[in-house]
C-alpha cells in the first residue's frame, strides 16, 4: 500500500506527522515499512542520518528520491507493485505542487493532508485538494488538523470542516500544537509524543483498515 504525507502548504507538519505515523505504526504493526523521502529538502531522511548516533535500532530504511528525477520510480510497474505490495510504503512529499508528483498522487492509496484553521491554509489545502481532483487521484483523502491550539477558536473552522469533507475524511482527533512534537526523532516515540498522536493515528488506521479490508 501506499501512504502519501502531502499538501501544497509548507510547514504544515507533514515530515512530523510522517516521522511520528512511521514510528507508531512500527510498534503497532508486523508490516515491512519503507519511508520515500519525496521532498527536495529531504528532511525525514537527514534526521534518520542524524539519527544513526543513537544507540536504539533502526524501525525503518529512508530512500531519498534525487531532484533531477522525474519520477520516483524507474518505471510505472515499480509504482503499482508499490502500491499493490502488503508492506506499508509512506510519502513524505514537499509543500509545493510539482508534476513529478502526479503519478504517486494519483496511485496513492491514501493522501494525508495536514491542515490548519489559518486563511492562507486553508486556501492553500482546497488548491490542493482541487489539484488532486484534476489529477483525478483515486486515493482516499484524510484530513487532519495539524498543530491545533485547544484554547483558541478558529472563526472559519466550521466552514472549512463542511468544505473539506466534501472531498474526504475529516479526522475526529486533531493534532494538538505540543512542544513534544518539535523535537521527534525517528527511532522511537517518547510516552508524551505518543500521547499527542495516539487519538487521530489510531483514527486513522482504523479508516485504513476498513477501506483496504485488512489489518495493519
Ligand atoms: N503538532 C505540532 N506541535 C508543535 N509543533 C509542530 C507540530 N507539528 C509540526 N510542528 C513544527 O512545525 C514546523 C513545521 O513542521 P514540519 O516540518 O513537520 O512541516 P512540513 O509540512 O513537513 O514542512 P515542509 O512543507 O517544509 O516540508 C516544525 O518546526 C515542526 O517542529
Ligand atoms: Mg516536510
Amino acid at each position: 500500500m501506499i501512504i502519501t504525507f502531502a499538501t501544497q502548504k509548507g510547514g504544515t507538519g507533514k515530515t512530523t506527522l510522517a516521522i511520528a505515523f512511521a514510528n507508531y505504526i512500527s510498534a503497532i504493526s508486523e508490516r515491512k515499512i519503507n519511508v520515500f523521502d519525496f521532498d527536495y529538502q529531504k528532511s525525514f531522511y537527514h534526521k534518520w542520518k542524524e539519527d544513526e548516533i543513537l544507540e536504539i535500532q533502526k524501525l525503518y530504511n529512508v530512500e531519498t528520491i534525487g531532484e533531477e528525477e522525474e519520477q520516483p520510480f524507474s518505471d510505472f510497474e515499480t509504482l503499482i507493485e508499490l502500491k499493490e505490495s502488503d508492506e506499508i510504503n509512506l510519502f513524505d512529499l514537499a509543500g509545493t505542487l510539482d508534476a513529478k508528483y502526479s503519478d504517486l498522487l494519483i496511485y496513492s492509496d491514501f493522501i494525508v493532508i495536514p491542515f490548519e484553521y489559518s486563511d492562507v491554509s486553508a486556501k492553500s489545502t482546497l488548491v490542493f485538494v482541487n489539484f488532486l481532483g484534476l489529477l483525478e487521484s483515486q486515493a482516499e483523502r484524510i484530513f487532519i488538523r495539524s498543530k491545533y491550539d485547544k484554547g483558541y477558536r478558529y472563526l472559519n473552522q466550521e466552514g472549512m470542516d463542511t468544505e473539506i469533507t466534501r472531498y474526504g475524511i475529516l479526522l475526529k482527533s486533531p493534532v494538538f500544537k505540543r512542544n513534544c512534537l518539535q523535537t521527534i526523532d525517528t527511532r522511537k516515540l517518547t510516552y508524551e509524543q505518543k500521547y499527542a498522536v495516539k487519538n487521530a493515528f489510531n483514527e486513522l488506521v482504523d479508516y485504513i483498515n476498513e477501506i483496504l479490508k485488512i489489518n495493519l
